[in-house]
């Protein structure tokens, strides 16, 4: 009798961890891995799956958003609207800029929204880039001009020319990065997916607080782990719950009071970006 029951009580602790597995396993099946610098590698296929897109794993369409920071070729809404294919009023007004074409200082982070939606594998918001000097490749296109919301991957599977073939005034398709939530972060009210492009001294906490969301479902989002290092000109998706507003870099710290003989030298916190070589 005793014995009976210790098997029964094994058994059904069997079938409970092997649910909690398949549970587990569902939750990050959910989500999209992180890219993990695989895009500097161009010739690599190994990372396909990552480097290609994000996965048709949710609703075939939406609406998503994605960052971009001004530079001097692209500083106005109407010039960032025609290289990512983004309406510049929305971009204006979701960014409280004076006007579309009102100059926008370099390194501005601005939120653009686009049409995200699935291309048999993978979600993407297609765009055309016309090719303007010949020392580009589809990696400078990708890495430099679109600061990583593509791939040189992407960009080569769905385009006809070699790398080696490429000249001046060839329209080249763009598939940019982004994706549609799950059922699963539905299910958690999520509503976008921010395409966020990771840039030098980011890290996952500064990002959580950049949109105001949990550190935690931004790592759950990206199957990131606390101690997982991410790279400049990767995307990382951000989970929202409303519609994006105009990203707000905290005000720089206060001044350090008078010094006093006995006050320690004040610690920053530091968050350092690994470059894989
Ligand atoms: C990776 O790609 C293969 C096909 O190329 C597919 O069968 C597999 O499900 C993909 N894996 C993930 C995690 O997306
Ligand atoms: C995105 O989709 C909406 C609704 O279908 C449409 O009104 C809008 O023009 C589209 N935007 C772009 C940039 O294609
Ligand atoms: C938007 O810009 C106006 C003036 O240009 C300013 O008064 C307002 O506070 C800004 N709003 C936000 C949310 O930054
Ligand atoms: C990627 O582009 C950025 C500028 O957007 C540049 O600083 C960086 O060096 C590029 N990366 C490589 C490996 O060329
Ligand atoms: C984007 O381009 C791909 C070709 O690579 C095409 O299959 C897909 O239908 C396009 N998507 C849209 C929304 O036009
Ligand atoms: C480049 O173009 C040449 C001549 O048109 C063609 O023979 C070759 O296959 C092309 N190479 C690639 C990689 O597209
Ligand atoms: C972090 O440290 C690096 C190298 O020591 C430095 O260049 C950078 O400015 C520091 N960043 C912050 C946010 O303190």
């Amino acid at each position: 009798m005793k014995i009976f029951c210790t098997r029964m009580l094994v058994s059904k602790l069997l079938v409970f961890l092997v649910l909690l597995v398949l549970l587990e396993y569902r939750v990050i099946q959910g989500q999209q891995p992180y890219i993990n610098n695989h895009q500097s590698d161009c010739y690599n296929t190994a990372y396909d799956n990552l480097t290609k897109g994000f996965g048709c794993n949710g609703v075939p369409s939406c609406q998503s958003y994605l960052t971009f920071r001004s530079n001097p070729l692209y500083n106005t809404a109407v010039g960032i609207g025609y290289l990512l294919g983004a309406e510049p009023t929305q971009i204006a007004s979701i960014n409280n800029l004076t006007s579309e074409v009102a100059t926008i200082p370099t390194d501005t982070q601005l939120v653009v929204p686009v049409n995200c939606s699935c291309s048999s594998l993978y979600y993407q918001y297609n765009v055309t880039y016309r090719l303007k000097d010949k020392t580009e490749t589809y990696f400078t296109v990708a890495n430099n001009t679109f600061q990583g919301l593509s791939t040189c991957q992407a960009m080569m599977s769905q385009n006809k020319v070699g790398d080696r073939n490429l000249s001046v005034g060839l329209n080249l398709l763009v598939p940019l990065r982004c994706a549609c939530p799950t059922s699963n972060q539905a299910a958690s009210a999520i509503k976008y997916l921010l395409t966020y492009m990771v840039t030098w001294g980011d890290s996952i906490s500064g990002i959580a607080d950049l949109f105001g969301v949990d550190q935690q479902t931004i790592l759950d989002a990206n199957q990131l782990s606390q101690d997982q290092n991410i790279y400049p000109f990767t995307t990382i998706l951000v989970p929202l719950n409303t519609t994006p507003t105009k990203i707000e870099h905290s005000p720089p710290p206060p001044p350090p009071p008078a010094p006093t003989p006995q006050t320690p030298p004040a610690v920053l916190e530091n968050y350092t970006i690994m470059q894989r070589n």
